[in-house]
């Protein structure tokens, strides 16, 4: 089994936004919706608080990859109906610097992180924050975490881009059915109907999150980089589209690995064979 990389390791920061929490450890930051008490509703000071989280992070050396999480018992309770919705009803201005800030970091910045992103739903789901959960690489849920596209229950339809977000997921038959009842459904029917990566008992959620943010700093960063560009980029292209992006994605990958993943690879499976790549990883610590 290949080692985490050495970089990675780090004592344990927390810095305090308004109302989110960044902790560094290990190579992993998590970033913790801080409203607990509003069960973590995105109002319009989160979205500039996610913002400037993700851009520092997006940079930041220590940080390899990025777990998205809510403090107490909700992971989001979608957009704050008071302070997003109403607050901003009269301000058109105001309004719009919501809009803007809460898209950027839901989905631009966050589906084009540039390092691995993970959602921990550890409780309620509801609305807007499915795009999160949708916009990050991985999604792992306690399996009694409630979600529901509550939108159709107060009378709006699932905007933003959560209607677009639902239909790339799902099925066309559960997202038709979860956006017009505005049924809840749980972390266990999310992983099954392949909206979330996985659902687990909520005592171990915590640790299996941990788990998965530790296997991908095994990983090679560019590769890991590419490799989720790549994926997300050839969906919508033709066959013939995909196989010149992937070709020159994969020529440029070789450029940017300053770690030369793909020559130590090959070195310790071929000479050394010290492990085989169809069962684990090289070891990213050896130098070539
Ligand atoms: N917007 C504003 N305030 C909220 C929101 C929200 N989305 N969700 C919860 N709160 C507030 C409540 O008003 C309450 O505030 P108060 O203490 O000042 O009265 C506090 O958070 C706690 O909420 P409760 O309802 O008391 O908590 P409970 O645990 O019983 O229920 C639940 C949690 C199920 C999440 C419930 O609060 C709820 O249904 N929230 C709304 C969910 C929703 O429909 N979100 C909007 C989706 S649409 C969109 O995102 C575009």
């Amino acid at each position: 089994m290949a080692k985490a990389a050495k970089s990675s390791k780090s004592k344990k920061t927390v810095r305090n936004l308004e109302t989110v929490i960044i902790e560094k450890e290990d190579g992993i930051a998590w970033c913790i919706f801080n409203r607990p008490e509003k069960r973590n509703a995105m109002s319009p000071q989160l979205h500039l608080d996610m913002n400037q989280a993700l851009d520092e992070l997006a940079i930041d050396p220590e940080v390899n990859v990025v777990i998205i999480t809510g403090a107490g018992k909700a992971f989001s309770a979608g957009q704050d109906i008071r302070l997003y919705f109403r607050g901003t009803t009269e301000d058109p201005a105001k309004r719009h610097k919501a809009k803007h800030a809460s898209h950027a970091w839901r989905w631009t910045k966050l589906a084009s992180f540039p390092k691995p992103t993970i959602a921990m739903v550890n409780g309620y789901c509801f609305g807007g924050a499915f795009t999160q959960v949708s916009a990050c690489d991985f999604a792992i849920a306690a399996d009694d975490a409630v979600f529901g596209l509550s939108e159709i229950n107060w009378g709006i339809l699932p905007g933003g881009i959560v209607s677009w977000n639902v239909v790339e997921m799902m099925t066309m038959r559960d997202a038709m059915y979860y956006a017009c009842t505005g049924e809840t459904f749980t972390g266990k029917q999310a992983s099954a109907m392949r909206f979330i990566t996985k659902s687990v008992p909520k005592a171990k959620l915590r640790a299996e999150t941990v788990k998965l943010a530790k296997l991908l700093q095994q990983k090679s960063p560019a590769a890991l980089r590419y490799t989720k560009e790549g994926v997300r980029a050839v969906r919508y292209m033709s066959v013939d589209q995909a196989a010149d992006y992937l070709n020159a994605k994969s020529d440029a990958l070789k450029y940017v690995d300053k770690e030369r993943s793909r020559e130590k690879g090959m070195k310790q499976f071929l000479d050394d064979k010290t492990y085989r790549p169809g069962l684990g990883h090289f070891d990213r610590s050896k130098d070539l």
